[in-house]
């Protein structure tokens, strides 16, 4: 697949989606954008379609428009205690959405790289590799590994699953990831509560998308895990505050077994990324990934981005 190909990125106004389109752009690839509520300026050579992957019955059409070579499915509910709670939505919109772009991709003979996550897993185990069984503790966990199903049993190998971990990345909605929530109060010298029993794979977005359009060019297929080092969202908060240059005492350590949340959360959901390393496309030290988020993020707010 040459320069020309034509890539659907689903989700593109959330946090993977907006930096797979700079990814993309690039690459200098054909790209079109699905939105549900609002779309994002600054990509002038974007063509955006407006999708509810919520009405199952409309995708068809939508995507067929576009005739993707490869669909990148980012888009889901994933608020994951709201999908706990409204279960019929979760359902439609992470398992339904996902099994009808799997058939549509699979008559239009596309590839589909489906992003899935570490959720999939209890957490009992941690360092989890792409042959463990997972054992979802949570309906989006649930959900979401519904979806691979239904990628791995209509694609096979024009189908890749690419679980991750932790997303955190500058967002341009300004819709908080932990990563995201830190550096703001941090930045604002305000306290940062962080759970110490709570162990996962930290994945830096950008680099993130650089290494999906790379699983793309390379013709990687099945499951794969790219995520970062494994830590808790505690020493997760400390190591950015020592990049930051702020008092680590700001970060403050508690415990999620306090806390009463609507859905159970896997203890340690860690990812092991020895396959992508294999390819070349495991992810650069933490520390690398968080100096690169506060560059990132000051550039932004010089330009009036945040
Ligand atoms: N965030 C994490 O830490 C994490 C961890 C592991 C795996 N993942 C997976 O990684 C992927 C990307 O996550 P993210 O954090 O970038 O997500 P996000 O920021 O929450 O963005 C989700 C995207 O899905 C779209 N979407 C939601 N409901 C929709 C609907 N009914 N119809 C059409 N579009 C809809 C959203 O559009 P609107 O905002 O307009 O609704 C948004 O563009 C997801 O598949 C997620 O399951 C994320």
């Amino acid at each position: 697949m040459g320069l020309s190909m034509r890539v659907l990125i689903t989700g593109a106004t959330g946090l993977l989606g907006y930096h797979l389109l700079n990814a993309t752009e690039r690459k200098g690839f054909d790209v079109f954008a699905t939105y549900h509520e609002r779309k994002i300026e600054g990509f002038e050579n974007v063509r955006w379609i407006r999708v509810d992957f919520e009405d199952t019955e409309k995708i068809e059409d939508t995507v067929k428009s576009a005739r993707p070579d490869v669909i990148i499915h980012s888009a889901a509910f994933t608020d994951v205690d709201g999908c706990e709670i409204e279960r019929a939505k979760a359902y439609r919109i992470n398992y339904h959405a996902t099994r009808a772009l799997a058939s549509i991709s699979s008559e239009l003979k596309a590839r589909m790289i489906y992003i899935s996550t570490d959720y999939v897993f209890d957490g009992e185990m941690g360092f989890y590799r792409e042959e463990d069984i997972p054992n979802p503790l949570n309906f989006y966990g649930l959900t979401k590994l519904l979806g691979e199903v239904s990628v791995e049993s209509l694609l096979r190998e024009r189908g890749l699953i690419v679980r991750v971990s932790g997303l955190y990345g500058y967002s341009p909605t300004g819709k908080k990831n932990f990563g995201l929530q830190a550096l703001e109060k941090m930045m604002r010298k305000e306290e940062v509560k962080a759970f110490v029993d709570q162990h996962l794979s930290p994945t830096y977005v950008p680099f993130l998308a650089e290494r999906l359009l790379r699983a793309l060019e390379m013709d990687v297929n099945g499951i794969i895990h790219i995520a970062g080092e494994r830590m808790s969202r505690y020493e997760f908060a400390l190591a950015l505050a020592e990049e930051l240059g702020i008092e680590k005492n700001l970060v403050v350590p508690v415990s999620m077994k306090n806390l009463d949340l609507p859905a159970k959360r896997p203890r340690d959901s860690s990812l092991d990324s020895s396959r992508a390393r294999e390819f070349g496309l495991s992810m650069p030290p933490q520390r690398e990934g968080m100096r690169h988020f506060i560059e990132y993020y000051r550039e932004k707010a010089i330009r009036g981005g945040v």
